[in-house]
């Protein structure tokens, strides 16, 4: 079965069987026919996380599980719960239709509910953990159906035990705490400059949700028209004394203090400052807006877009002394 279809990349990968689940009935299915197969048993999401690089020889299964309820509502907490397959967008904008704000900055980020707390996935400073409730989830070493709350979740930028524990658990619904009262999150500069150029004064979280997918738009490429993955690399911390070294070097370079005294930078535009924007070796590109975004430009192999990524990877660490760390999954089969 072919996964062209189920990967942003839009890379060709065959599994060598493939099923889908609806609930967790199929998903106990699954791994009991895997067993007897005697294949490993892969959990695909919306695939917008994902770099196949070859055929992956174990049953690949798809979560397409749906549903969203409201478990409880205070009059201002509401916690709302959503099935792993729901697709990500649709469901902030329903949040956001039920007069619910906390995801608004989280608008138009592909892939599923359930993938969303593996890497922890943020932007526009937000991330899952701030709107986080809880989950529930298969842990496949003890068939056992398990609840996890924030701590036990172990979420750090774009990290989690899932992410750290990969393949352990098969997260089956999550639930996010979300506010009747918009406590909106406008750090990033560019999202404030947007709203006050689309003459927002005092922003809804629709507002800011509009904002986001204008953003997001111009900036990031639709994985329906040119495949990725979204940021192909994170932001690396480093020391002070490096980022400092850096700064004297470069003027132009971004930086964001961290709470423990190591300094982001920008991933991206390290890769545009080393001048790869736009580059393109057979179908394998980064982005033309956005250095940190590698494409796939039409038949590129997972193996091709690869072999670009480290070449960036190489070239960075030698310019900057920077260790530029993968930030999708990567499977090899
Ligand atoms: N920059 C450049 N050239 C580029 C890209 C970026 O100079 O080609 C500079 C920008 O000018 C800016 C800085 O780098 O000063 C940061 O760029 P941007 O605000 O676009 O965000 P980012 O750090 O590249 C991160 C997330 C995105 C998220 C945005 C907004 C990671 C790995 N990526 O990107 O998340 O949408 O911030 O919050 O943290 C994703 O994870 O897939 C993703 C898209």
């Amino acid at each position: 079965r072919s996964l062209k279809p189920f990967n942003t990349f839009a890379v060709e990968a065959r599994a060598s069987r493939y099923a889908e689940a609806h609930d967790d009935q199929d998903v106990r299915e699954a791994m009991a026919a895997a067993a007897r197969l005697g294949l490993p048993l892969r959990v695909l999401g919306g695939g917008s996380n994902l770099l196949l690089t070859a055929d992956v020889d174990a049953l690949v299964l798809r979560l397409v599980s749906r549903g969203v309820r409201v478990l409880s509502d205070d009059g201002e907490r509401v916690v709302i719960e959503a099935e792993a397959g729901e697709p990500w967008h649709p469901f902030v904008l329903h949040s956001l239709e039920l007069g619910l704000a906390g995801l608004e900055n989280l608008s138009l980020i592909p892939g599923t509910v359930g993938a969303a707390p593996i890497q922890n996935v943020g932007a526009y400073g937000v991330e899952i953990s701030d709107v986080f409730a809880g989950l529930s989830a298969l842990d496949r070493e003890t068939g056992e159906l398990r609840e996890f709350d924030l701590q036990a979740c172990a979420f750090g930028y774009r990290d989690s035990l899932f992410k750290q524990q990969a393949g352990r658990f098969i997260i089956l619904r999550v639930r996010f705490a979300l506010h009747r009262t918009a406590r909106l999150q406008l750090d990033y500069g560019p999202l404030r400059q947007r709203l006050q150029q689309a003459g927002v004064d005092v922003p809804t979280p629709r507002d800011v949700s509009r904002a986001v997918c204008a953003i997001r738009s111009e900036k990031l490429p639709d994985p329906q028209v040119l495949g990725n993955a979204g940021s192909f690399f994170k932001n690396p911390l480093v020391p002070q004394a490096l980022a400092d070294e850096l700064g004297a070097r470069f003027p132009g370079l971004a930086t964001y203090p961290q709470p423990d005294g190591r300094v982001k930078l920008a991933a991206g535009w390290l890769i545009d400052q080393a001048g790869w924007k736009g580059f393109r070796e057979g179908d394998a590109g980064v982005h033309k807006l956005q250095a940190l975004v590698l494409v796939n430009h039409g038949q590129a192999s997972g193996r091709q877009i690869l072999a670009l990524a480290r070449r960036i990877q190489a070239d960075i660490a030698a310019r900057f002394g920077v260790e530029l760390e993968i930030e999708p999954n990567v499977i090899e089969g």
